[in-house]
């Protein structure tokens, strides 16, 4: 489902270079459950970003689906991230203006799809999250697991082939955080969904198939 060869990523500030990644060469299969674990700082984010395909490697390959994907025009990366990816990101990255099934509709919107189907997908979306008695509030009246709830419909609405999750129960107590993995667990067993997640957490961690650790930008064997 998703391939990175010898994939590197340097970071340039100011004064600093950072070498995030340094060659680093995966395979997750299609329907698999993966989390990736190491030390803050590693490179996990930047792993993540590059396959979510907001990130272009500095160095190596990306493959979507056996499709090569470095030489893509950014409109094409745009549109293949809105097709087959959904991003959940460790600050929920919620818009606090808009409503929960506003918020949620917001993928469907590069999309032509009708007023009424957004509305039909994305209260879909929050039932299977368990959000549905939540569709007007707005995300500052919701707690942070409700927040991560709202922040994968989102992620799914477009129904992905593909959910990537940062860190998606790290700010969560750790029942909120159970209910998140059955969610995710949920989406990879009933609709084959491939989902990669970074964690901190061995407990959460072992409910995956695979867990990739990385160490300063490389992966640990
Ligand atoms: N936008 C950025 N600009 C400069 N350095 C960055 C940027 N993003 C991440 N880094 C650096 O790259 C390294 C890897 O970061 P990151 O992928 O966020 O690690 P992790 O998610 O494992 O904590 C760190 O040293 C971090 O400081
Ligand atoms: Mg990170």
């Amino acid at each position: 489902m998703i391939e990175l060869k010898d994939t590197c990523k340097t970071y340039q500030t100011k004064n600093i270079e950072t070498l995030a990644l340094r060659g680093i060469s995966l395979q997750i299969e299609k329907s698999e459950f993966v989390s990736i674990m190491g030390p803050s700082g590693c490179g996990k984010s930047t792993l993540l970003h590059i396959m979510g395909l907001l990130a272009r490697p500095g160095e190596g390959a990306v493959y979507l689906e056996g499709e090569k994907i470095n030489s893509y025009r950014d409109k094409d990366v745009a549109r293949l991230r809105n097709q087959k990816i959904g991003f959940v990101f460790q600050s929920y990255n919620l818009i606090p203006d808009l409503n929960v099934i506003d918020n949620v509709e917001i993928p469907l919107l590069y999309r032509s799809v009708s007023g009424k189907e957004r509305r039909k997908l994305a209260a879909e979306a929050l039932e299977k999250v368990g959000l549905s008695a939540r569709l007007r509030h707005f995300p500052t009246e919701l707690s942070g697991g409700q927040q991560q709830r709202v922040a994968i419909a989102r992620a799914i609405v477009g129904r992905p082939k593909i959910l990537l999750a940062d860190e998606p129960t790290g700010n969560l107590d750790s029942k909120m955080g159970d209910e998140i993995m059955d969610i995710l667990e949920d989406l990879q067993q009933l609709e084959n969904t491939t989902v990669v997640m970074v964690t901190h957490d061995e407990e959460k961690a072992r409910r995956c198939q695979r867990i990739v650790r990385m160490f300063d930008g490389q992966l640990v064997h």
